[in-house]
């Protein structure tokens, strides 16, 4: 059987890491891409069938050539680029505003748009976004950050209808709080926290449908947010 080759995106992250580990487990190749380059080395020392490769996401010029440059073209890709800068700070901030929209979606879609229309890899079946449940409704405490993710959700909505036809699955991954570098220092519910190797098997045993909410108590928490009427929304923080 021929071994499957995943690139993943913005690979420093704490779900990719651990995502990583766990398609290298199952006998997949990973090129890890990433502007830590040193970290991925050192992280990936011990490991066999593992590339690092340098991404910017909010580099576009550099997108083609870096795709152009991977000697392997991938059967899996994972996009995992994140950045958080607070709600309060972001309106005060154009930068770190801009950075989240180049990050989560404009990187995104450039990236993205170069992998999906490269006809020629035949062997492309799958591509996994990372999102979030701040993209499910405008909220007052992350509306910036939250519309981020939002339009790369609604991306990937559309890339999969776009996709259907040459048999391509698009997935995302919908998550709650993650206990990673984004998260450390947050005051958030213990009880609402999930481990990053818990969301990196949500996105590594992925399957056909669309959404993918990991964990029993985000699934509920994203149907009412989901469904909650404008007057509800309002009372959230
Ligand atoms: N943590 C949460 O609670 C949570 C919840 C829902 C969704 N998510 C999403 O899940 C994804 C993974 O999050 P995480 O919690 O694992 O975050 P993380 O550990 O903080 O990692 C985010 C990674 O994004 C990389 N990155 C940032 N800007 C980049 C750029 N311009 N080009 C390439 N890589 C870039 C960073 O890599 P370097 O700085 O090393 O380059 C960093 O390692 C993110 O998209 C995040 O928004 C997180």
């Amino acid at each position: 059987m021929q071994t499957k080759t995943v690139l993943i995106l913005g690979a420093n992250s704490d779900v990719a890491k651990a995502a990583l580990l766990q398609y290298v487990a199952k006998g997949y190749h990973v090129i890890a891409a990433s502007r830590s380059t040193d970290e991925l080395q050192r992280f990936t020392a011990d490991l066999q069938h593992v590339q690092v490769r340098y991404f910017d996401a909010a580099d576009f010029a550099s997108h083609a050539a870096f795709y152009a440059q991977l000697t392997e073209k991938p059967h899996i890709v994972l996009y995992a680029a994140g950045y958080l800068k607070h709600n309060e700070e972001a309106l005060l901030d154009w930068e770190g505003s801009f950075r989240m929209m180049q990050v989560h979606y404009a990187g995104a879609v450039s990236i993205i748009n170069i992998i999906a229309m490269d006809k020629q890899n035949t062997r492309l079946e799958r591509i996994i976004g990372l999102s979030s449940l701040s993209g499910v409704r405008g909220r007052k405490s992350n509306f910036i950050y939250g519309s981020t993710k939002s339009a790369f959700t609604q991306y990937l909505a559309g890339l999969r209808q776009y996709l259907f036809s040459r048999r391509i699955t698009v997935n995302v991954v919908v998550a709650g709080y993650i206990r990673s570098k984004m998260t450390a220092g947050l005051n958030l519910p213990e009880s609402l926290m999930l481990e990053p190797s818990f969301i990196a098997s949500a996105v590594v045993n992925a399957g056909s449908g669309f959404t993918i909410v990991p964990g029993f108590k985000w699934k509920l928490i994203y149907t009412a947010l989901k469904y909650m009427p404008e007057k509800l929304v309002a009372k959230l923080p």
